[in-house]
Parts: C-alpha cells; structure tokens; sequence
C-alpha cells in the first residue's frame, strides 16, 4: 500500500492553482493526484472566452497522467483560490472514475473520501465490457 502524503499533495495543488488561467469566472482551481507508481500528476482549469469550453483542473491533470506515463491515481487534492478542499464537478467525477476507479481518495472537509462514495454506481469501461489495462 503506497503511502499517502496529504499535506504534500495539497501544497502540489495549491502551487498549480497558481498557474490557473481564469479570467473569466475568476475562480482558479488546482488539482494534484498520487499515482500508484509514486508520481505526482497536477492541473490547473483553463477558461475560453468561448466559456463553455473551459477545462476544469481535473482534465488537465488527467492528460499529465497520460502524458507522463499513465497509471492509477491513488488519491486527490483539488483546491479553490484560497486553498480550500474543493469538490469535484460531476464530469470530472467521471473522468476520476476512469483513472482511479471506485477506491481512489479525494480529499474533503470531512477527510479522504473513496470515489464510490462521490460517484455511486458508476458508469465505466466495465459497463462496455472493456478492460482499458489489459
Ligand atoms: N472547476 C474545476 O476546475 N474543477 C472542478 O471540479 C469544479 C470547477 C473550474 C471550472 C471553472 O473554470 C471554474 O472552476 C468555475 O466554475
């Protein structure tokens, strides 16, 4: 079992909320999530001007997870501009959904929270009868 350093992860997601690009609803967000191989893979939203276009923090995380390496997220930290535990949107549950599945952590007020609780009965690749690792 990868040990789990909160405190380090959620200074990972505040220092990317930092680099957030939201000029239009003024709310920068900073993700970052433990892979099971040790990694740290981080976000931050990115608005359009076109704004229903915008990236949330967690599709940018999702594709430095990829980019660097894939794996299994482990557990997440998501932060609002003053540092606060932020909860994820419902797509982004989804798209945690597909990346860590039913255990992975995400970090709350109320302490860590297993994605089966966020999501209940998820749709996933199982629902196609496609397993993405194997
Ligand atoms: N946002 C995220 O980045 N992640 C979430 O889980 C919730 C919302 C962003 C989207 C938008 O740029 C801003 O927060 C305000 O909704």
């Amino acid at each position: 079992m990868i040990d789990i350093d909160w405190p380090g992860l959620k200074a990972h997601a505040e220092a990317v909320m930092a680099k957030a690009y939201a000029p239009y609803s003024k709310f920068p967000v900073g993700v970052a999530g433990l892979v099971d191989d040790g990694r740290i893979v981080k976000g931050c939203n990115v608005e359009n001007a076109s704004y229903g276009l915008g990236l949330c923090a967690e599709c940018g995380m999702v594709s430095d997870l990829a980019s660097s390496g894939g794996g299994r997220l482990v557990a997440v930290v998501c932060v609002d501009g003053q540092g606060n535990y932020l909860s994820p949107c419902g797509r982004c549950r989804q798209l945690l959904f597909e990346h860590g599945g039913k255990e992975v952590l995400f970090m709350t007020e109320a302490g860590p929270q297993p994605m089966s609780h966020l999501l209940p009965w998820a749709f996933g690749p199982e629902d196609l009868g496609i397993n993405p690792r194997g």
